[in-house]
């Protein structure tokens, strides 16, 4: 099969090929997928260069963390799918294999794919959207009336959280720059921060939660915008993070998204209610993965770069 692969880290261009590898082997809890859509994350080019090093796959290493497809085959003991079930997945972080035309994936990892979505729609989601409901309803509380700040708004992740956080009836407001603001807007967010005109600590006050997908000084100035005993949520790191918790009287914590087949369930459920929609941006072939993951790379997103795959058999 064709599959995108590293053979060592470095830099997009110098190490990412599209080659000719062996379908994975099948575990006794693994489904086989044929994947039509995989879709593409900032965590992909950081493995590429190496800065995920840990507890990554042996080299050569099939790159890609997320994917829609059709279940060809079943392991000895996996039990919850079918072959020809249409199911999407965010991949085990230590297999990876996503950029490819089959993945073997541990079943409690995949859901059934909604119908109304296209597979380039669904393998949009895994990731940026359990990243999104992990932080909103596991690392804060996020419920109705909650007042939440969440920056990046028009990103990967962002993007779920502003539509999430509203399904689950809470104040959003959301940091955005240049035409960014529009897509926000019609996210649902409350209050939209142009983060390029405005600072965002001189219009929001006494907040529940900040979700910060951005980090740095971004991060820094978001302690003050929370109330005596709100939350700050970060999927990057939070430096000296003990300090700022004394400081502000906040609590503050970063954390690793996981992989999780039933809440991806919950989220599937979602976008058939026309709570949750995915925000694509930009498609490319699997013969192009290096250009998908330099595009992701570059940065300014507007939700998210998938990459499909044909199968021509
Ligand atoms: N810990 C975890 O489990 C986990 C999970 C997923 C992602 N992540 C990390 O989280 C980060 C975000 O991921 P993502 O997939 O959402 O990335 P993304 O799709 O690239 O989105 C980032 C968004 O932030 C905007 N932005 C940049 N600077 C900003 C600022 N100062 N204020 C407000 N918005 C700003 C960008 O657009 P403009 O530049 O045009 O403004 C873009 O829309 C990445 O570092 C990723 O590696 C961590």
């Amino acid at each position: 099969m064709k599959a995108a692969v590293i053979n060592q880290y470095g830099q997009v261009r110098d190490v990412v090929r599209v080659t000719d590898v062996p379908v994975p082997a099948l575990g006794p809890r693994d489904v086989l997928i044929q994947v039509h859509a995989a879709g593409v994350n900032p965590v992909d080019h950081l493995i590429v260069k190496g800065f995920m090093a840990t507890g990554q796959p042996a080299q050569p290493q099939i790159i890609g963390n997320e994917i829609a497809g059709v279940v060809t085959a079943v392991g000895d003991e996996a039990n919850r799918f079918s072959v020809g079930d249409q199911v999407f997945a965010r991949v085990d972080p230590r297999v990876g294999g996503a950029f490819a035309e089959y993945a073997a994936v541990d079943q409690s990892l995949i859901a059934t794919k909604p119908s109304a979505l296209s597979y380039t729609e669904a393998a949009s989601l895994p990731l940026v959207a359990l990243t999104a409901w992990q932080a909103l309803t596991e690392q804060a509380d996020v419920k109705a009336g909650t007042r939440v700040l969440i920056h990046g708004g028009a990103g990967g992740v962002g993007s779920m959280a502003v539509q999430i956080a509203k399904h689950l009836g809470a104040e959003v407001v959301a940091t955005a720059g240049g035409d960014s603001v529009e897509l926000v807007r019609a996210l649902g967010a409350d209050r939209i921060v142009n983060y390029k005109t405005e600072k965002f600590e001189q219009v929001v006050s006494d907040l529940d939660v900040v979700f910060d997908t951005i980090g740095g000084e971004t991060q820094e100035r978001s302690f003050q915008v929370l109330k005596p005993g709100g939350t700050l949520v970060s999927i990057v790191p939070i430096p000296d993070a003990e300090a700022k918790k004394a400081q502000w009287g906040v609590e503050a914590r970063s954390f690793l998204m996981r992989p999780h087949g039933e809440q991806l369930t919950k989220i599937a459920a979602m976008t058939e209610s026309g709570h949750l929609r995915p925000i694509l941006e930009t498609v490319y072939q699997l013969a192009e993965t290096a250009d998908a993951l330099l595009k992701v790379e570059r940065g300014g997103a507007r939700g998210k770069t998938v990459i499909e795959v044909q199968h021509t058999s």
